[in-house]
């Protein structure tokens, strides 16, 4: 057998038939997901841009942040529940947009609708979904929204758009932190290429958007084209008039931004740097957070995602100002473990560990997590 020296097995093993005791947290999933994918898979799904610094940060934001428990307060009647754009959720938590998922398991977006709706967990669909939108949304039974890219064709993307709202999805998520890609140095080292038999299905017969690769001498990103595509705001007035869809915009983190997306009539935002793929070095999301909530003012709700695996982590992230968070690589694990039911297991893991976070911590409802939930006390050699 050759040394592998990613640590990535040299087969790749099934999915798990049954889910194994020794997986207690969403965490656990990653160490089996791994055993289960490609090095080049893997790459790509686990993966920050450059040197991965804002990828590591937004797990890290989240460790330094401490909760404040509070003890014999009354809790009948509490819960998790809350209304977002028209739609009641269950619990705070949504499936971010990820595409390709056939790279992480054969049934790929299918397996994770069908665990969306036994949870009945909201669900973001990738523009990038190796199923066809359509498919997923005769799969499912819970509310979906649809991560629109802008294409290098106007007319594509209402097309895109026609046939979300044609098919049932409830909301448009435009993602405008990737007018190019962040460099995937993770990717290039591993060789990352899709393989044979995984696309980007929604986007057939599209124009496809101009690549940034060059000649020696040449401009790789100004000079490629790509960025004379790239959305403006101008583009998201147009794409209001165009739907009757509530328009999210995802990939804020400047509160500036925040208010020309409040001003430009968004109805929610999400605040994210893309799981750590973009921009590296930009800020983590947590860090963010607090600082666009002080922009929009309840003005819209804002979404978060970034780093989140635990149910004090999304306790955190409401307590700076989110209505609720999406998670992106930790239902990915499960998924690429064991399919359906390991994207079920996860978010099963999260919204218990996240109740369990409110009960301690003395919040009976999500209104309740507030900044007076986090300990906020300097440390004694900071007195
Ligand atoms: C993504 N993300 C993403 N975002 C988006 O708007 N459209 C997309 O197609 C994708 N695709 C994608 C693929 C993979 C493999 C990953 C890991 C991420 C970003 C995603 O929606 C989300 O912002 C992050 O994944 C959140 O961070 P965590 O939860 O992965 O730490
Ligand atoms: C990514 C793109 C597809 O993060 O959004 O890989």
């Amino acid at each position: 057998m050759v040394a592998d020296l990613t640590g990535g097995p040299s087969m790749p093993l099934p999915p798990l038939a049954q889910i194994p005791p020794q997986i207690a947290a969403v965490a656990d999933y990653e160490a089996y997901a791994r055993e289960r994918l490609d090095d080049a898979a893997w790459a790509y799904l686990a993966g920050g841009a450059a040197d991965e610094l804002t990828l590591r940060a937004n797990r890290e934001a989240f460790d330094r942040v401490r909760i404040q428990p509070r003890v014999l307060g009354d809790m009948t009647g509490g819960g998790t529940s809350l209304d977002l754009l028209g739609v009641r959720l269950s619990y705070p938590i949504l499936l971010a947009p990820v595409a390709f998922q056939k790279l992480a398991h054969p049934q790929g977006e299918l397996a994770t609708v069908l665990a969306a709706s036994a949870m009945k967990a909201a669900m973001v669909v990738s523009t990038q979904a190796s199923v066809a939108l359509e498919d997923l949304a005769r799969a499912a039974e819970t509310p979906l929204w649809f991560q629109l890219y802008f294409q290098a064709d106007r007319n594509d993307t209402l097309r895109l758009a026609r046939r979300a709202e044609a098919a049932g999805y409830r909301a448009l998520v435009v993602t405008v932190d990737a007018p190019v890609n962040g460099v995937r140095n993770r990717e290039q080292r591993a060789g990352f290429a899709l393989p044979a038999g995984i696309e980007a299905v929604n986007l057939r017969g599209m124009r496809p958007m101009a690549q940034t690769v060059a000649r020696a001498g040449e401009s790789a990103v100004f000079g490629s084209g790509a960025l004379d595509a790239a959305p403006s705001w101008e583009d998201i007035a147009w794409l209001r008039t165009m739907t009757g869809l509530p328009v999210v915009l995802k990939g804020i983190l400047a509160p500036a931004d925040a208010r020309l997306a409040v001003e430009a009539g968004a109805s929610a935002i999400i605040v994210s740097n893309h799981g750590g793929r973009t921009l590296d070095t930009a800020p983590a999301t947590l860090e963010a957070l607090p600082w666009i909530a002080a922009e929009v003012r309840g003005r819209i709700p804002i979404l978060m995602d970034g780093g989140i695996r635990r149910g004090t982590d999304v306790f955190k992230a409401i307590a700076l100002g989110a209505a609720a968070v999406l998670i992106g690589r930790g239902y990915l694990h499960g998924l690429a473990a064991a399919g359906t039911v390991g994207v079920i297991h996860v978010l099963h893991m999260l919204r218990t560990e996240f109740e369990i976070a409110m009960a301690l911590a003395g919040c009976r409802t999500l209104a309740d997590i507030d900044r007076a939930a986090l300990w906020t006390h300097p440390a004694p050699g900071q007195l």
